[in-house]
């Protein structure tokens, strides 16, 4: 048979992988972060809702001007959707704001306004995954469940240099259950809070992407990519598909009004790309903008510089075309439902990050 090898062997016990990441994080993981010293269900979400694809750095800015205009989960819920979108942007993925308006409702509707305790139930709700569900019931009721997000699937696969190709769900699936295998064999008092703490610090500040600390972290000497020198084969991934590009001619279409200017936006379809939040008339190439445009107008187009925006699928190449033209200067309207929206209501409506950029530079 063959031996159980070094991490097998010493997972679990005081000197276990567990029982090391607690004690570390205690001593030097992260601390005084605003969602840390809350048990609250609502705030933890909130935090980990923000914090998916989205900098801690970003998050400090925007978790505590969120909370302050919707202090709890019946706020949020009864809230106008544009509200909320307005709150949340600039942070991108916009379907997490979606998805955090309708989980707040579904919890008010039909939880009576508190979150389930447990993870499975709060996987039910809209927009909360498995690591997410189990994040939350970690860290507000102490529940033995591991997390396993991008960087804990990076962690953990390094550690048992796990070999097999992560963008299959097979492969997933025994991750799910290695990290449960992981876990403190019999947590106590906040221990379940600092360990999945612990997971999270660990792969933001030590076994990072590239360049890792290796010679700083606790579980150096269990881990098997550490000892066969090949921590950088891990994860395993099979080829990344590349993003594809897109390009948007945008028209900047704006006419003087009392005290500023007005813009006339359009609502984007409710699913694609940036779905639901207002934006310039787009077209897909410079052509058809030009021909929505009345031809006694066309001169008037202005080219501004194209911006680069990055999602998570796409590499978007955005063509700002600036029009100072009245109603009739769009061609039946261009076929678009739009109005005028003037240039101080622009705080107060949800817009793309770029595009508020792109208006508020006008
Ligand atoms: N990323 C996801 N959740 C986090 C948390 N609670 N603290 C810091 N970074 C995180």
């Amino acid at each position: 048979m063959r031996s159980p090898g070094p991490v097998a062997a010493t997972t679990g016990g005081q000197d276990g992988f567990a029982m090391r990441l607690i004690h570390w994080q205690r001593q030097h993981g992260r601390h005084g972060l605003p969602w840390q010293d809350s048990r609250d269900p609502y705030r933890v979400w909130l935090s980990e809702i923000m914090l998916q694809q989205t900098q801690v750095s970003t998050v400090l800015d925007y978790y505590p001007r969120f909370l302050a205009r919707f202090p709890d989960v019946r706020s949020l819920a009864a809230a106008p959707a544009d509200e909320v979108m307005a709150l949340w942007s600039g942070l991108g993925y916009y379907s997490r704001a979606r998805n955090l308006h309708r989980c707040a409702q579904v919890v008010v509707t039909d939880h009576g306004g508190r979150f389930p305790t447990g993870a499975s139930a709060l996987q039910q709700l809209p927009g909360i995954g498995a690591s997410t569900a189990a994040a939350i019931a970690a860290f507000c009721f102490g529940e033995r469940i591991s997390i396993l997000d991008g960087n804990v699937l990076r962690v953990l696969s390094r550690l048992l240099a796990f070999g097999e190709d992560l963008a299959r769900s097979g492969a997933q699936r025994q991750m799910w259950q290695k990290a449960q295998e992981l876990l403190p064999p019999h947590p106590v008092g906040d221990d379940m809070v600092a360990y999945t703490q612990g997971l999270m610090d660990l792969g933001a500040t030590v076994c990072t992407r590239s360049r890792p600390r290796c010679s700083q972290c606790p579980v150096q000497d269990l881990c098997l990519a550490h000892a066969h020198h090949q921590v950088d084969r891990f994860p395993v991934r099979g080829r990344s598909v590349r993003r594809q590009s897109v390009s948007w001619w945008l028209l900047l279409w704006r006419r003087p009004a009392a005290g500023g200017w007005q813009l006339g936006l359009m609502r984007r379809p409710g699913t694609g790309i940036w779905a639901g939040l207002h934006c310039p008339p787009v077209f897909e190439s410079d052509e058809a903008l030009r021909m929505a445009v009345v031809d006694t107008w066309r001169d008037r187009l202005q080219w501004l510089p194209v911006v680069a925006h990055s999602l998570t699928h796409r590499e978007m190449r955005l063509h700002p075309v600036l029009l100072d033209g009245d109603a009739e200067a769009l061609a039946g309207g261009g076929g678009l439902d739009w109005r005028w929206v003037k240039a101080d209501e622009l705080a107060g409506i949800g817009l793309p990050a770029p595009v508020r950029q792109l208006l508020e530079g006008l």
